[in-house]
Order: structure tokens, then C-alpha cells, then sequence
């Protein structure tokens, strides 16, 4: 028998009403991660794509502090997995980033964590999971988040 059988891309909503929730998250989701794996994080300033980075580093054991290379564009740490942390917020285009090597990154043994990667985005894989965070307008400590898993076909 053939199965001709898309699977929709998943998509899964999550609360959180505070900074610890969103690293609870984090970590949640960094425990199911793997060598190869890319992480696309997008929201405002402030929206807690960093709380959410940190998150996922304590589930892969990253000893590292875990700050936004906002001005450094890449941070390396060491982990069960090499983390490749980027901040694409101050770059202008994503020649910028094709030149501090990005493509390069996406090719080494480790996860890619990029925060503003919807500015960055012709540049990323398939496989790229995103992650995108919205502020709540009445609770300031209330953030959805919405984690999207690539598209699966199965035929
Ligand atoms: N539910 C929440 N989840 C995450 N952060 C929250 C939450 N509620 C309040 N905060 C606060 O929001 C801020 C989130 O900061 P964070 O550095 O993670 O944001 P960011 O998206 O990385 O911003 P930037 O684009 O400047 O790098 C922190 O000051 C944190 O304490
Ligand atoms: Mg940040």
C-alpha cells in the first residue's frame, strides 16, 4: 500500500506569565534538540527571545553565560552540543551575515540559535524551526509563544 500523505507544518502555542516560564520553555524544547538543529527566533525588543535561548543552553548543559551577541553577532558556547548563538538586530543586510561566515556555521557539528532571524531569513534551511513571540498588551510579564516545526511529507 503507498501513502500519499502531507503532513501539515505543526504548530504549537504556548503561554508563559513570567521570565522563569519562558526559560522553562526554553528548556523544555532545548532537550529535544539535536546536532543540526536551527532555531529561528523572532519578536520585539524585549520579547524574550534571550530568556528562551537561556533556557534551551541549561538542557544542553552550556556552562557559558548566555547574553544576546548583539554587537558580536555570534557567540559560541559548549554544551551536550557547540551552540551558535547569533543576533542578527544590528546587521543591514544578509550579505552582512553570508560574510561572518553563517553558512559556514550551519554546516558544523552544534545547534544555530538566531535571534531577529526574520531578517536573515532567505538564508535559512527548511529544517529550521521557528519560534516567534508576541507581548501581551494588557499583562507586560504575559508572552505567547508559537513554535513551528517544518513541514513533514511522507509519500
Ligand atoms: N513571560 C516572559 N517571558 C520572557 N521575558 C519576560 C516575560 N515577562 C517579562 N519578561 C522580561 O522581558 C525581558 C525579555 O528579555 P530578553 O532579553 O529575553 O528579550 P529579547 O527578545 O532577547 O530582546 P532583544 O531583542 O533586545 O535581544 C526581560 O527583561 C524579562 O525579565
Ligand atoms: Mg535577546
Amino acid at each position: 500500500m503507498t501513502f500519499d500523505l502531507d503532513i501539515a507544518v505543526s504548530e504549537k502555542k504556548i503561554n508563559t506569565q513570567s521570565t522563569e516560564e519562558t526559560i522553562k520553555e526554553g528548556k523544555n524544547f532545548g532537550s529535544g534538540l539535536r546536532s543540526g538543529d536551527v532555531v529561528a527566533l523572532t519578536g520585539d525588543l524585549g520579547a524574550g527571545k534571550t530568556a528562551f535561548t537561556q533556557g534551551i543552553c541549561e538542557a544542553l548543559n552550556v556552562k557559558n553565560s548566555v547574553i544576546s551577541p548583539t554587537f558580536t553577532i555570534v557567540n559560541e558556547y559548549d554544551g551536550v552540543y557547540k551552540v551558535f548563538h547569533f543576533d542578527a538586530y544590528r546587521i543591514e543586510s544578509q550579505k552582512e551575515f553570508i560574510s561572518i561566515g553563517f553558512e559556514d556555521y550551519l554546516l558544523e557539528e552544534g545547534i544555530c540559535i538566531i535571534e531577529w532571524a526574520d531578517k536573515i531569513k532567505d538564508l535559512l534551511p527548511e529544517r529550521t524551526i521557528w519560534v516567534k513571540f508576541y507581548h501581551d498588551e494588557i499583562n507586560e510579564d504575559q508572552r505567547e509563544l508559537r513554535i513551528k516545526f517544518p513541514e513533514v511529507n511522507i509519500n
